[in-house]
C-alpha cells in the first residue's frame, strides 16, 4: 500500500508531460486547424489564444528546446548572460556594417520556448501614442493606432506588485496597466544605491523631466524601469505556454522541429502545408493545416521562410534556383533596428553590481536569496531606471534633416542607468549608461544567398548608414555628459573611461563602438490591402496568396521608440481577436477582448 502513492504519481506525471508537449513526431495528430511556427512572443501568444475555444486544434512548432529550469533565464539579473552565443542564442552576426566601420557585431535571436523573450533584457516599454498611431497610417486601418491596441497591450499585461513591497503610487499610472493578462509587469524590487540619485537629478535639471509612465502613450523623461518580471521571475511568452494552458488537449507543442518553407497545398497559391526537419538533423517532414499556417519566427526567420518559399523578390530567388511564387520585392526588406553605445564612468563608491560580477560568493549569496524567497538585487533586471529624451525642437539638424521621430512628444535617445558594467573590470567599480538612437532613419534588410533553407542568413539592419542617427546618438552622449555633471552626484564620478570631448572624437567612438539594440522589425511589414509595397494586410494575411499568415516583429510597420517585446505582445492578442473573427463556426464563443 505505501508503494502506491509514489507509484501512482509517477503514472500521472509521465501522462502529464506526454500531454504537455510531444516527445516525437509520431504523437503528432492527423490533422491541425493552425500551424504555428516559433514559440517567441508572436507564436506563443497566438497558440495560447486560439486554443481558448475548445473546437480548435493548434500545433505550435518550435526550432529549440524548452528551455526549462536554467537559471539564467529565469533569474533577470542575469539576463546579460544569456547572449550571445550560448546555448539559447541562434548566433548570428550581422554582415559587415559600412556604419560601424565594417564591423559585424552579434544579432542574437532566442531558439527554445520563449523565443527571444526568454534572452532579451526585460525592459517593457510600448512606445508613445504616435509611434503605434503610425501603424494605423502606415497599414490604412483605423484599429492599429493606439486607441485600438491599448487593450490588447492590457490584456497580455499581468501588472505586479515589486516584491520589496514598497509603495509604487508614484512610478506608475495604474489606468493605462492591465493586472489580468498572462505576462507579468513590474517596477523595480529592489533598491540600488544610485536610485535616489538618478531620481535627484529630475529635480534638479529642466532637461531630464521625471516621468511617472512611460507605458501611457507619452514617454519623455526619466522614469523607473517597468519589466517583464513576476513576482522575480522572468516572464516570457512561456508563460502563454504555462502548464495550465499545455494541458489543453487542443494544443500541442512540437519541439526541435525547424520549418524549412511553407509549400503550396491544392491550388499553386493556397499555402497551407509546411516541409520542417523532425528533430537536429532529422528528415523532411510535411503537414498541413486545415484552416491556416501562422508564421511567427520572428524578424530574421520569417522573411528567410517566404524567401524559401518562394515569396520574395524574383531578382533574389530566380539566382538562387528558387521557384517564384510571388514576385515580392518588399520580404525582407525595411528593416529597422535600434543602435548605440555604452558611455561608462568610475566611481567612488563601492555599492555597485560590479562587486557581484566580481566575486562568486556575493553572486552566489544573491542567488540563494533569489532562490529561497524571490528578493534581493537578483529580482530586477540591469537598469532600475530608463530615460526616453528628445533632441531640441530648435536643434539645428533639423534645418537639413526632416525628424524622424513618429511625432513632436516621441523620443530620439534612449538611456539605460545601469549601477556597475557587464562584463566588469578587474577592479573598481562603474557606471554605465547606454545610450540608445531609437528613431533611427536608417532601414536594412534581410536576404539569403542560399538555396539551403537551414543557410545562415545575410543580416544587414545597416546600422548608422543615415547620418541623422549618428547624430542622435552623439547628442545623446553630450546629454549624458550633462546628467552625470548634475549636483546630484557631487562626489560620485571619478573619471570617465574614455575621454570624449570633440565631435570627431564622439562619432569615432560611436562606430567604434555601437551595436544593434536587438529590436528589429518590419521585414514582412503590413500595408493596405492594395499597396505597391508591404507583405501582409492590415489581417496580416501574406499578400499574394492564401491560407497563410504572420503574427510577429516582422509585421510591425514602423519601429516604436520602444523595447519591441511589448508592441509584439499586442500584436498577436490583435491578430488572435482577428482570427477569431475570420471563422466565426470555430471560435462560437468569442469573447471580446477585455482588460
Ligand atoms: C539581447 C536582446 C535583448 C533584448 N531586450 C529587450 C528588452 O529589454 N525588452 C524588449 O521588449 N525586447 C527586447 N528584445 C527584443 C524582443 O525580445 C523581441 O522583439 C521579441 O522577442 C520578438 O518576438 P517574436 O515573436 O517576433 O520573435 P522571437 O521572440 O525571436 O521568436 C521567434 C521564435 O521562432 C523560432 N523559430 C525561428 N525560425 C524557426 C523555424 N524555421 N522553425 C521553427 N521555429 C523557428 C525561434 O527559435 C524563436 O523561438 C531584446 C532582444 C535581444 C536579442
Ligand atoms: C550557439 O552557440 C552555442 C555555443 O557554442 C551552441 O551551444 C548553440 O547550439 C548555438 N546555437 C545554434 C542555434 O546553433
Ligand atoms: C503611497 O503613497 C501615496 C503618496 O505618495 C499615498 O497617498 C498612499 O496612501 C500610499 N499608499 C500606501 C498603501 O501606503
Ligand atoms: C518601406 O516602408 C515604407 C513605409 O514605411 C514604404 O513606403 C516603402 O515602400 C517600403 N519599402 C519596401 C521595399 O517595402
Ligand atoms: C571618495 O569619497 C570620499 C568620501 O566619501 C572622499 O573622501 C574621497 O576623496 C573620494 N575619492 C575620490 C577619488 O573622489
Ligand atoms: C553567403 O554569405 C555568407 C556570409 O556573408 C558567406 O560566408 C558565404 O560565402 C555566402 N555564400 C554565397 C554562396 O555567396
Ligand atoms: C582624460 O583627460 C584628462 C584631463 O584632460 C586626463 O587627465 C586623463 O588622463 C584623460 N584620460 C584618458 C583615459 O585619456
Ligand atoms: C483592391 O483592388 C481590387 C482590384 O482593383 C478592388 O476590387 C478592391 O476593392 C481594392 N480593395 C481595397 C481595400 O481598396
Amino acid at each position: 500500500m505505501k508503494l502506491a502513492q509514489p507509484l501512482l504519481f509517477a503514472v500521472s506525471l509521465a501522462g502529464l508531460s506526454t500531454a504537455v508537449i510531444l516527445k516525437h513526431s509520431s504523437q503528432l495528430k492527423k490533422s491541425y486547424d493552425f500551424i504555428i511556427v516559433g514559440a517567441g512572443p508572436g507564436g506563443a501568444t497566438t497558440a495560447n489564444r486560439l486554443t481558448e475555444s475548445a473546437g480548435v486544434n493548434v500545433l505550435l512548432l518550435e526550432a529549440g528546446g524548452a528551455n526549462d529550469g536554467v537559471l539564467e533565464i529565469d533569474v533577470p539579473q542575469l539576463c546579460v548572460t544569456l547572449t550571445p552565443n550560448t546555448p539559447w542564442d541562434w548566433n548570428f552576426t550581422t554582415v559587415p556594417q559600412d556604419g560601424l566601420l565594417g564591423r559585424t557585431p552579434p544579432f542574437p535571436r532566442g531558439i527554445g520556448l520563449g523565443g527571444t523573450s526568454a534572452v532579451n533584457c526585460l525592459v517593457y516599454t510600448r512606445g508613445t501614442k504616435s509611434d503605434i498611431d503610425t501603424w494605423a497610417a502606415l497599414s490604412g486601418d483605423e484599429s492599429w493606432g493606439w486607441d485600438g491596441v491599448l487593450p490588447y497591450f492590457k490584456k497580455s499585461e499581468k501588472f505586479n506588485l515589486p516584491v520589496d513591497g514598497h509603495n509604487v503610487s508614484d512610478q506608475f499610472r495604474a489606468e493605462v496597466h492591465g493586472f489580468h493578462g498572462i505576462i507579468g509587469v513590474s517596477v523595480p524590487g529592489a533598491g540600488r544605491a544610485t536610485d535616489d540619485r538618478v531620481i535627484a537629478v529630475t529635480r534638479e535639471l529642466e532637461e531630464f523631466p521625471f516621468q511617472v509612465d512611460m507605458n501611457s502613450g507619452e514617454h519623455l523623461g526619466i522614469g523607473w524601469t517597468q519589466a517583464l518580471i513576476d513576482r522575480g521571475v522572468r516572464s516570457s511568452s512561456k508563460a502563454y505556454l504555462a502548464p495550465k494552458y499545455l494541458n489543453r488537449k487542443n494544443l500541442d507543442v512540437l519541439l526541435h522541429a525547424r520549418v524549412s518553407r511553407v509549400l503550396p497545398t491544392d491550388g499553386a497559391l493556397l499555402l497551407k502545408s509546411i516541409e520542417f526537419q523532425d528533430g537536429e538533423g532529422g528528415e523532411l517532414k510535411h503537414l498541413t493545416a486545415s484552416k491556416e499556417v501562422i508564421l511567427s519566427a520572428g524578424a530574421v526567420h520569417t522573411p528567410v521562410i517566404l524567401l524559401h518559399s518562394g515569396i520574395g523578390d524574383s531578382e533574389v530567388l530566380t539566382p538562387l534556383g528558387i521557384p517564384v511564387l510571388v514576385h515580392n520585392p518588399s520580404v525582407g526588406q525595411n528593416l529597422t533596428d535600434h543602435v548605440g553605445c555604452s558611455i561608462t564612468f568610475e566611481v567612488n563608491s563601492t555599492k555597485t553590481l560590479d562587486e557581484v560580477w566580481r566575486k562568486d560568493s556575493l553572486k552566489d549569496a544573491l542567488i540563494t536569496e533569489w532562490r529561497e524567497r524571490k528578493t534581493g538585487l537578483m529580482v530586477d533586471t540591469s537598469e532600475n531606471q530608463v530615460a526616453f529624451l528628445r533632441l531640441p525642437d530648435d536643434d539645428p539638424i533639423f534645418e537639413t534633416h526632416k525628424d524622424p521621430a513618429s511625432g513632436p512628444t516621441t523620443a530620439h535617445f534612449e538611456f539605460l542607468f545601469q549601477n556597475g558594467v557587464f562584463p566588469t573590470k578587474d577592479s573598481g567599480n562603474y557606471f554605465n549608461l547606454p545610450v540608445g538612437a531609437v528613431s533611427p532613419a536608417s532601414r536594412g534588410f534581410i536576404t539569403i544567398n542560399s538555396s539551403d533553407p537551414f543557410a545562415v542568413p545575410l543580416i544587414d539592419p545597416r546600422l548608422l548608414s543615415e547620418d541623422i542617427d549618428i547624430y542622435m546618438v552623439r547628442q545623446g552622449i553630450k546629454t549624458g555628459q550633462r546628467f552625470v555633471a548634475a549636483k546630484a552626484w557631487d562626489g560620485y564620478f571619478i573619471r570617465p573611461l574614455v575621454n570624449l570631448t570633440s565631435d570627431d572624437e564622439i562619432d569615432q567612438y560611436i562606430r567604434e563602438n555601437a551595436v544593434s539594440f536587438f529590436h528589429p522589425v518590419a521585414t514582412a511589414a503590413m500595408s493596405p490591402v492594395n499597396a505597391s509595397w508591404g507583405v501582409v494586410d492590415p489581417n496580416l494575411l501574406v499578400k499574394g496568396v492564401s491560407g497563410l499568415r504572420v503574427v510577429d516583429a516582422s509585421v510591425v510597420p514602423r519601429l516604436p521608440a520602444a523595447h519591441t517585446s511589448a508592441a509584439v505582445y499586442g500584436v498577436a492578442e490583435k491578430a488572435a481577436d482577428i482570427i477569431k473573427a475570420t471563422y466565426p463556426e470555430l471560435f462560437s464563443n468569442h469573447a471580446t477582448v477585455k482588460a
